[in-house]
């Protein structure tokens, strides 16, 4: 129930709530004497049950495994979670990288090629966590495991400032984004101002300097993301990078860039047949122009999926790492359904170094600039957006205004689990198994540490149950499952499991194949309490 109060409010200076109710709390009063109505805290909000991501004990999230160019820039901060204070200890580092404990950054220039098992060991008053990393260094190693971060697309629009990306970083480290894994912030359209009669293009007022921008979020250990588009105008009507890309590429990288994003939006005005060919051009010229800069450029390409995107987005010349499959993406079921569940066929076209992109996430606080809003999702439908995207291996990018960051939200985004199936190094998309007339679907991938990781989808209006086969999923005899969302394990079952599923809602399980065994009467029929601690 909603109403008002009156209060007297004098000399209020800092706003009481945690930040994690802040997208559904009222805007802080100014600081006055005069008297002004509030409204009441609402309720802890209601929300499906999915655990938080609170555990006191040390743990290494993210991925097990980063690739480097032998001789660039590396940067990457540890992503840990535990109670404070944690003490990492990073040993076995390849000549060339250091690792500051203060900051928690691995940096520097790896000097040769191969690969190097680092071993991570994470500490606090509740225990220790030991994991290895492997820092893959040679040649096309970016991407290893699907981006994480943000961009400000989705919730800013073309009304992107120096001053909203730094808040955005700031909020993913104080909100616990960033240990979960999520590093990249990238600026997408809107950033461009004129070029200089000599063809180099400067940033807009909202941006004053670039490189010092850039410097910022390298110190933090946060990856720095740009945009631009082939055509003479990005889509956002800013300028493009037609005929300028050597001089484009040169500029970011000189600014620090380590990812792009690469649109097609007013390339049709040049291309205008849709042969392959065509649609390649404007990419091979931007890779080539990436590969004359000493960075390491994380290269996404961003041109909806015309012509089979997937099937040519990795061959040499362009060597993209991501590519969107789709044209973009709206906080609605239907945008996210319809994009999600047809990725199956494409699964098989995407691995560690180069990943699907079914476009960034539509959680929290959205609004592409023009008013912001919770997300229209409904809760059970922002699990299956999440759901589906860990499965299907996507880049992880969020879109929304993080310093309005919710609980139900941030539970979704920093499920440990679920970023772990997302980050899996063995790097395949699921792919759907079983489907049935109710509108339920089954899709599973498979796992580096032969775990199988199992999505529950009822795309219906109505609750269903849904029955994971193990004839679908390729599995036999008895298998543990784990629920991911509720950090539970449930129990072995045997040849099937079945669940109940809301409306337009989903469950994530893990299912571990048992051994086989000779039949003994004796046998228990549930794991030790312990089989899953460690969940990841
Ligand atoms: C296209 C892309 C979006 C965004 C906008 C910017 O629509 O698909 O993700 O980058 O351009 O104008």
């Amino acid at each position: 129930m909603r109403f008002l109060i009156s209060v007297l409010l004098l000399g209020l200076l800092a706003w009481p709530w945690p930040v994690v109710h802040a997208a559904r709390a009222v805007r802080p009063v100014k600081t006055t004497a005069v008297e002004v109505r509030a409204e009441e805290p609402p309720a802890e909000p209601s929300y499906p049950d999915i655990a938080a991501n609170d555990e006191p004990t040390p743990r290494l999230n993210g991925p097990r495994v980063v690739g480097t160019t032998p001789g660039r820039e590396f940067i990457y901060r540890l992503p840990v979670t535990g109670a404070a204070p944690l003490t990492c200890t990073v040993t076995n580092l390849p000549p060339g990288l250091t690792f500051d404990a203060a900051t928690g950054v691995i940096r520097g220039r790896v000097e040769k090629e191969g690969t190097t098992p680092v071993a991570i060991t994470v500490r606090n008053r509740y225990g220790t966590a030991r994991a290895t990393l492997r820092i893959v260094a040679g040649r096309n190693k970016l991407a290893l495991t699907p981006p994480m971060g943000w961009n400000s697309w989705n919730v800013w629009g073309t009304q992107v400032s120096d001053e909203k990306v730094r808040a955005a970083a700031e909020a993913l480290e104080r909100t616990g984004l960033a240990a979960c894994g999520y590093r990249y912030v990238c600026i997408d359209d809107g950033w461009q101002g004129r070029r200089t009669p000599e063809g180099v293009m400067q940033p807009n007022e909202r941006f004053p300097d670039m490189k010092a921008l850039g410097d910022w979020l390298h110190a933090r250990g946060f990856l720095f993301g740009m945009y631009t588009s082939p055509g003479p105008f990005t889509c956002g009507r800013y300028l493009g990078s037609w005929r300028h890309e050597e001089a484009d590429a040169r500029l970011y990288a000189s600014w620090g860039v380590d990812y792009l994003k690469h649109d097609w939006c007013s390339y049709e005005g040049i291309a205008r047949q849709k042969t392959p060919e065509v649609l390649q051009q404007p990419y091979i010229v931007m890779r080539a122009a990436l590969d004359k800069t000493d960075r390491d450029i994380v290269y996404a390409i961003c041109q909806y999926g015309m012509g089979e995107v997937w099937t040519w987005a990795r061959q040499p010349n362009i060597g993209g790492n991501l590519w969107r499959t789709t044209g973009d993406i709206e906080d609605t079921w239907q945008s996210v359904s319809e994009i999600g569940f047809r990725h199956s066929p494409l699964a098989r076209f995407a691995g560690p170094g180069g990943w699907n992109d079914p476009d960034m996430l539509v959680l929290g606080v959205v609004g592409w600039g023009e008013k912001t809003r919770p997300t229209r999702l409904t809760p059970d439908e922002q699990i299956t957006h999440m759901t589906l995207w860990a499965l299907l291996a996507a880049p992880l990018i969020l879109g929304c205004d993080l310093t309005r960051l919710d609980e139900f939200t941030r539970r979704l985004l920093t499920n440990p689990e679920v970023i772990g199936i997302d980050q899996d190094e063995l790097g395949v998309p699921a792919t759907r198994r079983d489907t049935a007339q109710d509108g339920t679907e089954v899709w599973a991938r498979p796992l580096a540490d032969g775990r199988l990781a199992v999505g529950l989808f009822n795309r219906s209006n109505d609750t269903q149950t849904v029955t994971a086969n193990w004839r679908d999923l390729g599995l036999r005899g008895r298998c543990t499952v784990r629920d991911v969302w509720q950090r539970r394990d449930v129990g072995t079952f045997d040849q099937v499991f079945a669940a109940l599923v809301p409306p337009h809602g989903a469950r994530l399980l893990l299912l571990r194949p048992q051994p086989t065994a000779p039949r003994s009467p004796r046998r228990t029929a549930t794991p030790p309490a312990n089989q899953h601690g460690n969940g990841n």
